[in-house]
């Protein structure tokens, strides 16, 4: 079997390293492109990326020339998945979708749209039946992180709950590798 060809977009931050690193040596998925900020376009994932995850950079990663978000750069990818930051990106996403591409993101923008499936795939992966309507390309949202956790063990009680009130602590981490600094969220709880 062919494998499915991705590129990731944001591939140098917080989450696009988790899907580089969890996409290394995959039996059925091939990372085709590595994409980060203007400023690191022509240059080779491994050397620029500042990389935080246990172990090292993966090995098939490193060489990868990183690309910009333009969709003639994701031409030879079959899904394009995003981890941009948020203000930039359906912008970016709407012109690749634009261009025929799919996409699969984590962003926030448009994760409410009823026509975009909102898919935590342990939880309601029939979602993706809105997709039925849809003709050519498509574009896929996943949930935020504290919906994505919570919504799994939920899932089996949703019958027997009538309402639920949820307190989240947002974790630093959820903010990206800027995120706050020490000092500003040293002592701190801070409700999300
Ligand atoms: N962190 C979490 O726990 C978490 C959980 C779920 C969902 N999310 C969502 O996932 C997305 C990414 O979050 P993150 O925490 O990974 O953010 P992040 O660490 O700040 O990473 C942002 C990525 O986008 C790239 N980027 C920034 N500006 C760009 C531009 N103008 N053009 C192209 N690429 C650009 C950055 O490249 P450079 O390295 O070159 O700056 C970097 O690769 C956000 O939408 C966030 O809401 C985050």
């Amino acid at each position: 079997m062919d494998r499915v060809r991705v590129s990731i977009l944001g591939a140098t931050g917080l989450v696009g390293q988790w899907m580089v690193k969890l996409l290394a040596n995959h039996p059925f998925i091939e990372v085709v492109g590595l994409s980060a900020s203007p400023g690191k376009v022509g240059r080779k994932y491994g050397e620029v990326v500042h990389w935080f995850i246990a172990g090292d950079v993966p090995e098939y990663a490193r060489d990868i020339t990183l690309v910009s978000t333009d969709p003639s750069d994701h031409k030879s990818a079959d899904v394009v998945l995003s981890a941009l930051p948020n203000d930039i990106a359906w912008s970016v996403e709407s012109k690749l979708l634009d261009a025929g591409l799919n996409v699969v993101s984590n962003a926030s923008p448009e994760r409410m749209n009823p026509r975009i499936p909102l898919i935590n795939p342990e939880v309601n992966w029939e979602h993706l039946s809105i997709l039925r309507e849809v003709k050519g390309n498509w574009v896929i949202k996943n949930p935020n992180c504290t919906a994505a956790i919570i919504s799994m063990p939920v899932k089996p009680l949703q019958d027997l709950i009538d309402s639920m009130h949820i307190v989240t602590l947002q974790s630093v981490s959820g903010a990206g590798y800027l995120g706050l600094s020490y000092l500003a969220i040293d002592g701190n709880v801070i409700p999300s």
